[in-house]
C-alpha cells in the first residue's frame, strides 16, 4: 500500500427528513446564500423544506447554475455576495450546483486578477467561504470531496482545494425520487466509474481499499437497475444505497494509498466541453475503451475485477478479461447509457479535435503510470468509435 494521509471532515446527515438539520448545522449568525440550479428544487418541495429549516436565518438566493456550471454564470454570484455581505454558502442541487458553489466560495475571497487562474494556472486557493449542501442527485461525490469542475468557453477543467470541501451534506434519499430516469442512470454510472478509476490500476496490496471498492461496484450493479425498474424505482432503500455508494465512491476513502487513473474522466471532460454530452455518458463511452487499450498495464486488476465482480474464474486470462469488459458494457446498457461514440453521433472525424483539446489542457500524461499520451488517447477514442 502507498503512504497516505486521509481526512474527510464533511459531516453527513443521512436519511428521511434530514433537511431539518440545516437549522442547527448553519450558525444562526451566518448570512447565507442559497445556490441552486434551474428550479427542480421548487417543484419537488426541496426548496420549501430548506426555507422552513432556515426560518431563523438571514438568507438570500442565487439560481441558474446550469449542468456543467459555467464560469460566466458563477461570476454573477459575486455581486450578490458583496451586496449582502454573504459569509456562508448553501448549495442545494446536484454535482453541478455543488461544484459551482465551490468555485463561487473560492472566487469570493480570491485576491488575484481573475479566479479562473486557480483553474488554469494552478494558483493555490488560500481562502474560501464555508459551504454546506443539500444533495439532490447522487453521482459525483462533490458533497464531501475537495474537487470541482467548471467550464469556460468550452474548456471544462477541474480544480481542487481542501478549503472548498463542504462542512456538511444532507443526504435524504427521498429527494432523489423526482429525478428523471436519465439522471438516475447518469448518477449510478458516474459513481461506478469513480470507483473503477481508483481500483482498476495495479495492485499495491491495498486489501481494504480493493474490497471497499468491490463492495461499491457490487452495490451499484445490484441497485442501479432497481432504480430504473417500475416496481422498485421508488424504493427508498434502493435510493439510499445508491446515494451512500455515490458519496463513498469519491470521498477520498477508497483512493487513499492506491494508484489512481483518471484518464476516463479527463477524456470524457473533452467530450462534454466540445459536444455537451452528459458527464456520465462520456464515461460509459470511454471506460470500456480504456479497459481494452490498457489491458496489459491493468492485467492483474482486470483479472481480480473479473473474478470478484463478475464471478469469472474459468477460461484463459484473455477470455476472462474480454468477458469482464463485455459485462461492464452490458451493465451500462442496462443502465441505458451509450458505450460508443457512434451512439452519440460522433465519429472518426471528431477525434483529432478532441486530442488537440486534451493536449491544450495539459492532459498528456494520463493514467496510473502517466503513460496515456495524446497518442494513446487517440487509440482509446478510436477503440470507442
Ligand atoms: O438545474 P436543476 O434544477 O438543479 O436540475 C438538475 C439538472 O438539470 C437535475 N436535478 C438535480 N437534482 C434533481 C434534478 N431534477 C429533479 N429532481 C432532482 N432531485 O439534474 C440535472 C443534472 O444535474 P447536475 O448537477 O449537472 O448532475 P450531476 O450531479 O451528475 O453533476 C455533474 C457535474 O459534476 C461534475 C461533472 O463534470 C458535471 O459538471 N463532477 C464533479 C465531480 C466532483 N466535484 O468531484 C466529480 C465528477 O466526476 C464530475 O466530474
Ligand atoms: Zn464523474
Amino acid at each position: 500500500m502507498l503512504n497516505f494521509s486521509f481526512q474527510n471532515t464533511t459531516k453527513i446527515h443521512f436519511g428521511a427528513g434530514q433537511i431539518k438539520a440545516l437549522a442547527k448545522a448553519i450558525p444562526k449568525t451566518a448570512r447565507v446564500l442559497i445556490t441552486y440550479g434551474s428550479g427542480s428544487i421548487k417543484t419537488n418541495d426541496v426548496y420549501g423544506q430548506v426555507v422552513a429549516a432556515l426560518s431563523e436565518h438571514i438568507w438570500f438566493e442565487f439560481s441558474g447554475i446550469e449542468p456543467n456550471p459555467s464560469y460566466d454564470t458563477l461570476m454573477k454570484a459575486q455581486t450578490l455576495i458583496r451586496q449582502h455581505d454573504i459569509d456562508y454558502l448553501l448549495a442545494v442541487g446536484g454535482g453541478s450546483v455543488v461544484d459551482g458553489t465551490k468555485f463561487i466560495a473560492a472566487a469570493a475571497l480570491f485576491e488575484g486578477d481573475d479566479p479562473w487562474d486557480f483553474v488554469t494556472k494552478g494558483q493555490p486557493i488560500k481562502q474560501a467561504l464555508p459551504i454546506g449542501c443539500v444533495l439532490t442527485l447522487p453521482a459525483t461525490g462533490s458533497e464531501s470531496n475537495t474537487g470541482a469542475v467548471v467550464t469556460r468557453d468550452g474548456n471544462k477543467l477541474p480544480f481542487q482545494s481542501p478549503l472548498v470541501r463542504p462542512l456538511f451534506a444532507v443526504l435524504d434519499p427521498a429527494v432523489t425520487l423526482s429525478l428523471s430516469e436519465r439522471q438516475v442512470s447518469n448518477g449510478v454510472v458516474d459513481a461506478f466509474v469513480h470507483t473503477m478509476e481508483q481500483y482498476l490500476t495495479y495492485s499495491v496490496n491495498g486489501k481494504v481499499q480493493d474490497r471497499f471498492a468491490e463492495g461499491l461496484l457490487l452495490t451499484l450493479i445490484e441497485e442501479g437497475p432497481k432504480a430504473l425498474a417500475a416496481e422498485t424505482a421508488n424504493d427508498l432503500d434502493v435510493r439510499g444505497n445508491i446515494m451512500w455508494a455515490a458519496t463513498m465512491a469519491l470521498n477520498g476513502l477508497i483512493g487513499s494509498g492506491v494508484p489512481q487513473d483518471w484518464s476516463t474522466h479527463m477524456i470524457g471532460h473533452e467530450l462534454t466541453g466540445a459536444y455537451q454530452i452528459d458527464h456520465a455518458r462520456t464515461l460509459s463511452i470511454v471506460l470500456p475503451a480504456v479497459m481494452k487499450v490498457c489491458t496489459e498495464e491493468k492485467r492483474e486488476k482486470l483479472l481480480q475485477y473479473a473474478e470478484r465482480i463478475w464471478d469469472l474464474t474459468e477460461g484463459d486470462e484473455g477470455s476472462r478479461i474480454s468477458r469482464a469488459i463485455e459485462l461492464t458494457e452490458e451493465f451500462f446498457h442496462i443502465m441505458k447509457v451509450p458505450t460508443r461514440l457512434s451512439h452519440v453521433d460522433l465519429g472518426e472525424t471528431e477525434i483529432e479535435g478532441l486530442i488537440e483539446k486534451l493536449t491544450q489542457h495539459g492532459m498528456v500524461k494520463l493514467g496510473e503510470h502517466g503513460a496515456i499520451t495524446p497518442e494513446v488517447s487517440r487509440h482509446i477514442l478510436t477503440a470507442a468509435l
